[in-house]
Parts: structure tokens; sequence; C-alpha cells
């Protein structure tokens, strides 16, 4: 059996296979039935036709402009001396479905949580900061240590259902142009104490001589407190952490350098998603839930702007968020 016609046979995937200018040469059943097209209508026609690339997405386009969420691995393979490449397609809406049913049982389970934790959170609070209440040591003690866990699970909530609001658009946000220089200020002032703590310095270097951008001005502030607190939380005592506020090509920059471990090669991939730390260690996870760069990342998107990162391991991170200038 040639390697065509095995293809031709294989069901469990749509298969498209393409010549070496991106053509469609065999279109299977299961790819007729995803993409609702005939395989003699695409066969010589651009993959482009078939398979858009959005963002970090890819989607199926069918004959009628519906579009599914697809998941193509591409394998090349040469055949008379020519260069082939099949992909193998998967229509990931129903698990897109399940994903985003899971994400809102998660965002009204911690909504419901949030009030019970307020109230033990103030009493914890009251108890450990009074100090004329007559409590022996160990109990001090302990009331310390809940009222620290506390706050750690009323944020953790708190991220969470921020994040859930705005992926699902439901966040309100209150846009309008802004000077960018203040609100790294700001953001900057925010993380002094712990940076302080940390023994780690805070640098701005004002680049961009007064640029604005369209943001919500509160919501900036978040994304920069969080690379901010990435930043100071990765680096060594006595290192100093650099903001760079740059304006180039219509883009207002802002940039956040560490002298930290830097990125793991490996870990690049997933550093944007939810609850992903590159070190799965106990003093990791005590110091945050890895939801930071996801908030970056969804506030990023609303505003229009994006996110990245350069690194060397072993020689820190330079984080950054941009923005059209405006
Ligand atoms: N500047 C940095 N240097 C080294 N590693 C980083 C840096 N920024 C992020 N990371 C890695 O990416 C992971 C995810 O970062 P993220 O901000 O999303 O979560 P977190 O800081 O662990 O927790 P949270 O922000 O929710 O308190 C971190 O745990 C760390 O492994
Ligand atoms: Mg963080």
């Amino acid at each position: 059996m040639s390697v065509f016609a095995f293809l031709e046979q294989v069901s469990a995937f749509g298969v498209v296979v393409i010549d070496p200018e991106a053509r469609v040469v065999l279109f299977n059943r299961a790819a007729e039935e995803q993409f609702q097209r005939q395989a003699a209508e695409v066969q010589g026609r651009p993959l482009a036709e078939l398979l858009v690339q959005a963002g970090a997405e890819t989607l199926g386009r069918r004959r009628d402009g519906a579009q599914f969420p697809a998941e193509a691995a591409r394998s090349p393979f040469s055949h008379d001396g020519r260069t082939y490449t099949v992909l193998f397609v998967r229509d990931i809406s129903l698990r897109r479905q399940v994903e985003s049913r899971k994400d809102e049982a998660v965002a009204l389970a911690s909504h419901e949580i949030r009030a019970p934790i307020t109230s033990i959170g103030v009493a914890l609070g009251i108890m450990a900061q009074t100090p004329d209440l007559a409590l022996p040591d160990n109990v001090r003690r302990l009331l310390i240590i809940a009222d620290r866990e506390c706050r750690r699970l009323r944020r953790l909530v708190e991220d969470y259902l921020s994040l859930a609001k705005m992926e699902s658009g439901g966040a309100p946000f209150t846009v309008a142009r802004a000077e960018l220089a203040p609100l790294v200020l700001q953001a900057l002032e925010a993380v002094r104490p712990s940076a302080d703590n940390e023994r780690v310095g805070l640098e701005f270097v004002d680049e961009a001589h007064g640029a604005a951008a369209v943001v919500d001005a509160d919501r900036f502030v978040q994304a920069a407190v969080n690379l901010f607190s990435n930043a100071v939380k990765f680096s060594p005592p006595g290192a100093a952490v650099t903001a760079t506020l740059s304006c180039r090509d219509g883009r207002v920059r802002l940039g956040v350098r560490d002298r930290g471990p830097g990125i793991p090669a490996a870990f690049r991939e997933r550093i944007f998603r939810k609850f992903a730390q590159a070190v799965d260690s106990e003093a990791i996870r005590k110091k945050g839930t890895g939801l930071g760069l996801s908030i970056v990342k969804a506030i990023c998107e609303r505003l229009g702007g994006n996110v990245g990162f350069e690194s060397v391991p072993g020689d820190g991170a330079t984080f950054h968020i941009e923005f059209p200038a405006a």
C-alpha cells in the first residue's frame, strides 16, 4: 500500500497532506467531516484556506466560514524525491467546552469561598495583631501562621477570580489615554517594601519621555506589579531590578530586567499557563501560585498589547509588556 493510500484510510484524525508549495494533495474522509468540505473541492488549494493561526491558536475553517479550534500535528515525509507534509488534525471544540465549564465551576466555587475567607481573615488578623491579648506563645505563633496563610489563600482566590473574569471578558476595563511613566512609578512603589525586605534594588530608566498608551491604568499597574514582584522574588540579595520604559515603532514598552536564575529552556513554553511554576518546590509554592504571568497576559490581550521575555538561563530574565503608543 502506498503511503498516500495508507493516510487516506486513517480515521482517528483528519488527515491533510500538502505538497512542498503547501497545497492540498490529500484530504481524507475524517477531514471532510471536520471541515465540512469535499476532498475534490480542496485539492490543489492552499492550506491557509483550511487552517489559520490566530495567536497561539490554530483554527480550522469550514466551507461556510465557521471556525473550530483545532490541533494539527505535522510530520514531513519524502515521496518521489519531494518533501510532503502530513497534518493530523483534531477538532478540539469539545475539549475547549469542557475546559471552559470547568473554569466556570472553579470561578463559582472561588466566589463562594471568598466571603468566609474574608471573615476568618479579619478575625485572625485582629487576634494575631493585638499584643495585649493574653495568649500563650505557641498559640500566638500558630495564629500568626494562620493569619499569613489566610492572606495567601485570599490572594489566590482573588487572583483566580480576577483572571477568570478577564478571560471570560466579564471584567470591566476602564480605558483612557494615560502617560505610562507615572504608572510605572506607582507599581515600583507597590513592590518597594518587599524589595527592601529582600535587599533588592529597584531602578527606573525612562527613555520614553512622556509616552502614553490607551490603557486601564489600574490594570496596567497590576501587570507591572506582577512583573516587578517576579523580578524581585527571583533576584539574588544585593542585585538590582531595572525597569526601562521605551518607545519604538509606535509601541511603548516596559522592560523588566533581573539578575536571577533566568527561565529554564524547558519551561519557556509553559510559562504563561495558569499555575505553571518552573521549580516545583514547596519554597516556590509558598511564595506564589503561578497565576501572576497569566494575569499579565490576560491584561495585555485585553488592551491590545503583548507580553514576552528574553532570558539566558543563569543570567537573569527580561520580561516586557508592550502597547500601541497613543
Ligand atoms: N523573573 C523571573 N525569573 C525567573 N523565573 C521566573 C521569573 N518570572 C517568572 N518566573 C517563573 O515563572 C513562574 C510563573 O510566574 P508567575 O508570576 O505566573 O507565578 P508565581 O510568581 O510563581 O506566583 P504568583 O505570581 O501567582 O504569586 C514562576 O514560578 C517562575 O518559575
Ligand atoms: Mg508572580
